[in-house]
């Protein structure tokens, strides 16, 4: 067979082990911590996942290595807690079982311990330490390590290593970015000590060279150390990739991986995590600079999801492994549709932050585009139906699509149909929106794999009861989404308006150099950083004191930094009015004001299409609602709901 990503797909060998491919799954905390602070299975399921979807190494995340001066960081192996070595070997078994090596990462928070921790009292009850004294930005102090802590902690790390490696880890990574305690002391920012642990780079660098020699001690010659810094620290006042790449270099003789992620905690997460304002792969000119510097190997990481641009990264040279957090929650099979000429089917990340969002609300992991994840021990395989059912799916969005294409991998016969001429409901709209290219992409490649499924698909087609009747089927799913509020105001149907839903084929009709975007929810927003980007001069027009409500907590801070720096003018608590040919006349603080702008777009939310639904009540003996037709929501529910009720059939 000729791989079409022959780069991405071939082994390496780092150290003593030799990895299938080149694509690692980043670290990323599992679906579930054990009051212990041990793995619980949940969490084992979680990276099992990845493991059986192909990727080369699959890293379980951090592993908090002193807890005696840290208190954030998810799982603690102690063998003094009854069931943390049991959980750290049925973790890593879980893992080689499917061809992965099994890695942990080590880290230590330092001055952000407590972080994570949603228990407020403890939080405050802790003492938060770092290289040097300090106050956090919550106004917390910071306690600077003595020298004699320094080696309790490299102590532990050695500790930790020994256990990792009999708990039959065969790899370990070291966490010395983002702005926790290793990248603490590397940072001239954080790293304020006069001894021999602060000032100098090579005293700045001195704590990780014990921590990886304290590793390396552990665990002999040849068991692959793997070292995740940031390249630069992208903020003013921290290392930038000058010091980047002499960091690797200072290290590079004690570890046989040098994985190259960016940015730091303390300034958010759109660095660390590219969000889907910033290029695909925008990290990766640090990882290449640093591989032009040092003999050892480097790993890429950020936003990376395009196995072309990645094969060519390998292919190239520019980086020699490349990692994926993200993109392996949304699709864990990625690395296996690549090895297969299958890369039209792999689900891509939208980058839309659910998957953080979630951990810091409800302290579950979910993802838009993966019904499974959070949830991967509930049963990873898609079980056969006992009877073979004709189930019909009305509406080809989001979760028709899903409930369709799951039905048919369960052997049902499935037709779906579509009032409109093409699949993608309201996905369709994104492709407007350069940087919303992924959620359009979901509507095709969830087509690709209906019509893979044999799903029959009828196109202009609306399903009335009479024509389910036509059809006899033993169950239905009703999808028959929401449709967009138009607010009854003056002017609202001129020429110089475009309601959102239609930019994408009514572009055109965007003139002049200034633009009002009528509403600030999340599709509001985001139309209006896309038009600034475009060169326009945007005003964003909000009833409400606030913009975005309906985004979740990660993206929308991210977003609203994206509407100021893209100096969109934002009117709160302005009231449309009536729509002229100069703009909205909206009234605020008891005058009406023209917000000036020669195209309108109408951005005002969406209504459910709850009649149409209603009106399909009776269609078959089995019949379900899903997504935006029971209540207008976001992608996420869609996928949930459309998974889950092809599931029950
Ligand atoms: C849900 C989630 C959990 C994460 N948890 C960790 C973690 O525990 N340790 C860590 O070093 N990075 C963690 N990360 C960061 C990833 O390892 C990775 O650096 C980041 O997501 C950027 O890569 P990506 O663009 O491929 O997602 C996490 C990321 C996500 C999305």
């Amino acid at each position: 067979m000729i791989r079409k990503y022959k780069n991405l797909c071939s082994p390496i060998t780092i150290g003593n082990v030799t990895f299938r491919n080149r694509m690692f799954s980043a670290p990323m905390s599992g679906a579930e911590i054990t009051p212990e602070c041990t793995i619980g299975s949940k969490s084992t399921a979680f990276y099992e996942l990845r493991a059986k979807g192909g990727a080369a190494a699959v890293t379980v995340s951090e592993l908090m290595v002193h807890p005696e001066t840290d208190a954030s960081h998810a799982y603690h192996l102690n063998t003094k807690t009854v069931g943390s070595v049991a959980s750290f070997t049925y973790t890593a078994d879980a893992i080689k079982r499917h061809g992965a090596v099994p890695s942990v990462e080590f880290s230590h928070s330092g001055q952000y311990a407590g972080t994570y921790l949603l228990d407020k009292n403890k939080k405050e009850s802790m003492t938060q330490y770092g290289p040097s004294e300090g106050t956090r930005p919550d106004g917390l102090p910071v306690t600077p390590l003595t020298r004699e802590q320094i080696g309790q902690i490299v102590e532990a790390y050695y500790e930790n290593a020994r256990l990792a490696k009999l708990c039959g880890f065969e790899m370990i990574m070291v966490h010395g970015g983002h702005g926790w305690l290793l990248n603490q002391f590397l940072s001239p920012y954080f790293n304020h000590r006069t001894d021999e642990y602060g000032g100098s780079l090579e005293n700045r660098v001195r704590i990780v060279r014990e921590v990886l020699t304290a590793v390396r001690k552990a665990v002999g010659p040849g068991f692959p150390i793997e070292f995740r810094m940031s390249g630069s620290e992208m903020f003013k006042g921290g290392y930038g990739l000058d010091e980047g790449v002499r960091i690797a270099q200072a290290v590079e003789d004690l570890v046989d991986l040098i994985h190259v992620s960016a940015g730091s905690y303390k300034f958010g997460f759109s660095v660390t995590h590219p969000s889907m304002f910033r290029a695909h792969g925008c990290n990766v000119f640090l990882a290449e600079e640093i591989k032009k510097h040092v003999s050892k190997p480097v790993a890429a990481i950020g936003g990376l999801n395009d196995p072309a641009m990645m094969d060519e990264l390998i292919g190239s040279g520019k980086v020699d492994v490349v990692v994926m957090g993200r993109a392996l929650l949304a699709d864990p099979f990625l690395p296996s549709k690549v090895e297969e000429n299958r890369e039209d089917e792999i689900v891509r990340c939208l980058r839309c932050f659910v998957c953080m969002a979630e951990r810091g609300t409800t302290q579950t992991r979910r993802c838009s585009v993966n019904p499974l994840i959070g949830r991967e021990w509930e049963g990873m395989d898609i079980q056969p139906a006992r009877k073979k059912k004709k189930v019909l799916v009305a509406g080809g969005g989001v979760a028709g699509l899903e409930a369709a294409v799951t039905a048919a991998r369960r052997g049902h016969e499935v037709i779906l149909c579509e009032k409109s001429g093409s699949l993608g409901g309201i996905l369709k709209c994104e492709q407007g929106i350069d940087f919303k290219h992924e959620m359009y992409q979901l509507g095709v490649t969830l087509e690709r794999q209906a019509r893979l499924e044999g799903v029959e698909i009828r196109l202009n087609t609306e399903v009335t009861p009479e024509y389910a009747e036509e059809i006899g089927a033993d169950a239905a799913i009703l999808a028959v989404g929401s449709e967009p509020i138009v607010p009854p105001i003056p002017g609202i149907d001129g020429e110089n308006v475009v309601v959102v839903n239609r930019y994408y084929l009514e572009k055109d009709r965007v003139s002049g150099d200034e633009a009002v975007v009528l509403g600030g929810g999340l599709a509001g927003c985001e139309s209006a950083v896309h038009l600034a980007r475009e060169g326009k001069k945007v005003h964003l027009v909000e009833m409400r004191a606030g913009l975005a409500p309906d985004a979740n907590i990660r993206h929308r801070p991210i977003l609203l930094k994206e509407l100021e720096e893209q100096k969109v003018d934002c009117r709160l608590e302005h009231q449309g009015l009536r729509i002229t040919g100069e703009g909205v006349w909206c009234m605020a603080d008891g005058k009406e004001v023209l917000v000036p702008g020669s195209t309108v777009i109408c951005a005002v939310g969406q209504r459910a299409r709850k009649n149409e639904a209603a009106a399909l009540r009776d269609i078959a003996p089995v019949v379900k609602q899903v997504g935006d037709c029971i209540r207008p929501a976001n992608i996420c529910m869609a996928v949930y709901q459309g998974y889950h009720a092809a599931m029950d059939l």
